[in-house]
């Protein structure tokens, strides 16, 4: 081995390294849609190594080719910036990568730093598993971590069963999300992290975000915040003092619906008590040259690229659909065989205040059409039929342009009903506790015109008019932190 060999690499390496930040730091200026648009691919990177390619190329590739072994041996001690195998990284990657990390971290002097992932669920793990190790000096001793109840089915499942029931790591659920002093009860000496889906899906739930991370950060564990829902467009968990934040980009982010992916951004040097200094420094980049290499839970190129193209309109998109949204949930409120919807955007919705101190649309104040902040709550709504679960089976099977699909985050507009879907597998004590109820619609409603939709939910609707329905599925009436618990 020729140690010049190497310390030619290595100052090379150190050159553009200084280069790509000062480059990030540029972009970091700029505003949303920019970032949104451009990402870290830059120009020189375009004309010097890319043909000019004004797009971000898909290097469909599994492995890097090195010029020698100094080369390699640089690279695969992770000494010189490299992507290896695809596994582990690619440039295709590094570009959604990148931009998600910027996205999230917009508007605050923070670093972020961001790993994305095959899928949301795998997201998840890369995001919650590194802080559910036994401590070493005590391994039988029980861990915990504290999440709210009302989360997406697949969360609950890779919760309750991946974690609880295979692993033994208990997971203390909180219901009364909106009461901070539930989540302190919850906390002891062996919790790992506390955990919040807002809004979550599919029935909206909200809370303080700025109280719990403070009191994560009291307890000196930190708070993991899945933000699917709202999209960076309209909340950045980052930005106030959150330390993971988990997207399926699968759903909003990757609205055309071409592919599986997930993304894990957090913030450099986060809070934790596993004495781990590694991971705290740089979780997303330990994920990524450790535990995320050795699981290989990676995304293709591809996909990648496929996100990262619907990504660059997500502001106007998730504005646009947002409005849609509100227009169709206030339309369902008024409708005679509708119990209940939930969308935080109605005033009637009991979360409405504290999601509005949250929810805002990013660079409103910027954008000529609105010169000031505005309010967003994006583009997931729920409704109730009335009638139990035959009559919402029969309204959902009327659709005709809104598509019957386990879905969300579409630019066309799906539905589905998560009792028998998404939620099924938790079963009906814990769709109780999360307020997921058999009439339960979820809808989300995609770009086309809100009349469009209105009116396709007006014949579908028509169809209980004279309709006797039998409840032959179980009702319940909603328990624990139910909206109907909230508006009483
Ligand atoms: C809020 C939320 N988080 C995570 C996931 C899981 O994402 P994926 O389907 O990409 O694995 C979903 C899926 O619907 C979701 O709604």
């Amino acid at each position: 081995m020729s140690e010049s060999g190497i310390d030619h690499y290595l100052k090379a390496a150190e050159r553009s390294a200084r280069w790509h930040e000062e480059y990030r730091k540029e972009m970091k200026k700029c505003r949303f849609d920019t970032i949104a648009v451009h990402g870290i691919y830059s120009m020189q990177e375009a004309l010097d190594f890319n043909q000019g390619s004004i797009i971000e190329p898909i290097y469909m590739s599994t492995s890097q080719g090195y010029r020698d072994s100094d080369e390699m041996e640089a690279a695969l001690s992770y000494r010189i910036p490299t992507w290896c195998y695809a596994r582990i990284a690619n440039p295709s990657i590094y570009y959604l990568e990148g931009v998600l990390a910027l996205l999230e971290g917009y508007g605050a002097d923070v670093e972020t730093s961001c790993i994305v992932t095959s899928s949301g669920m795998s997201a998840i793990q890369t995001a919650v598993d590194p802080f559910l190790l036994p401590d070493p000096n005590q391994p039988q001793r029980p861990i915990n971590f504290v999440a709210t109840a009302q989360v997406y089915g697949g969360t609950f499942q890779q919760f309750a069963v991946r974690k609880e029931k295979e692993r033994g790591i208990i997971w203390r659920k909180v219901v009364n999300y909106y009461d901070i002093s539930e989540w302190e009860r919850q906390i002891d000496e062996n919790t790992r992290f506390l955990y919040g889906e807002l809004p979550s899906n599919p029935v909206q739930t909200f809370f303080d975000l700025q109280a719990v991370i403070n009191l994560a950060h009291k307890n000196g564990i930190p708070m993991i915040v899945d933000s699917t829902v709202a999209t960076p467009a309209l909340l950045r968990p980052i930005t106030l003092g959150a330390d993971i934040v988990v997207q399926s980009v699968s759903k909003t982010l990757g609205t055309s619906g071409f592919g599986i992916a997930g993304a894990v951004t957090s913030r450099k040097n986060l809070v934790s008590n596993v004495d781990n200094p590694e991971m705290k420094a740089d979780f997303a980049i330990y994920a990524k040259t450790l535990p995320n290499r050795d699981n290989g839970p990676n995304i293709s190129p591809i996909n990648a690229i496929l996100a990262l193209n619907d990504i660059r309109t997500l502001r106007s998109r998730v504005d646009n659909q947002s409005r849609a949204t509100l227009t169709v949930a206030q339309y369902l409120s008024q409708h005679r065989h509708i119990e209940q919807v939930d969308y935080l955007g109605l005033q009637s919705h009991p979360l409405h205040g504290v999601a509005s101190s949250y929810l805002w649309l990013v660079d409103a104040e910027h954008d000529e059409q609105y010169g000031k902040p505005v309010n967003r709550y994006g583009h997931l709504l729920s409704f109730r039929v009335k009638g139990g679960a035959q009559a919402a089976r029969a309204v959902f099977d009327t659709f005709k342009r809104i598509w019957r699909a386990t879905d969300l985050g579409r630019i066309k507009s799906v539905a589905t009903i998560p009792a028998i879907s998404t939620h099924a597998q938790q079963g009906d004590e814990s769709r109780k506790i999360a307020d997921i109820p058999p009439n339960l619609i979820r809808l989300c409603v995609g770009a086309e015109h809100p009349d469009d939709i209105i009116n396709d939910l007006d014949q579908a609707l028509a169809i209980l008019d004279g309709h006797k329905t039998t409840c032959t599925a179980p009702e319940f009436s909603a328990g624990g932190a139910s909206s109907a618990t909230l508006r009483r």
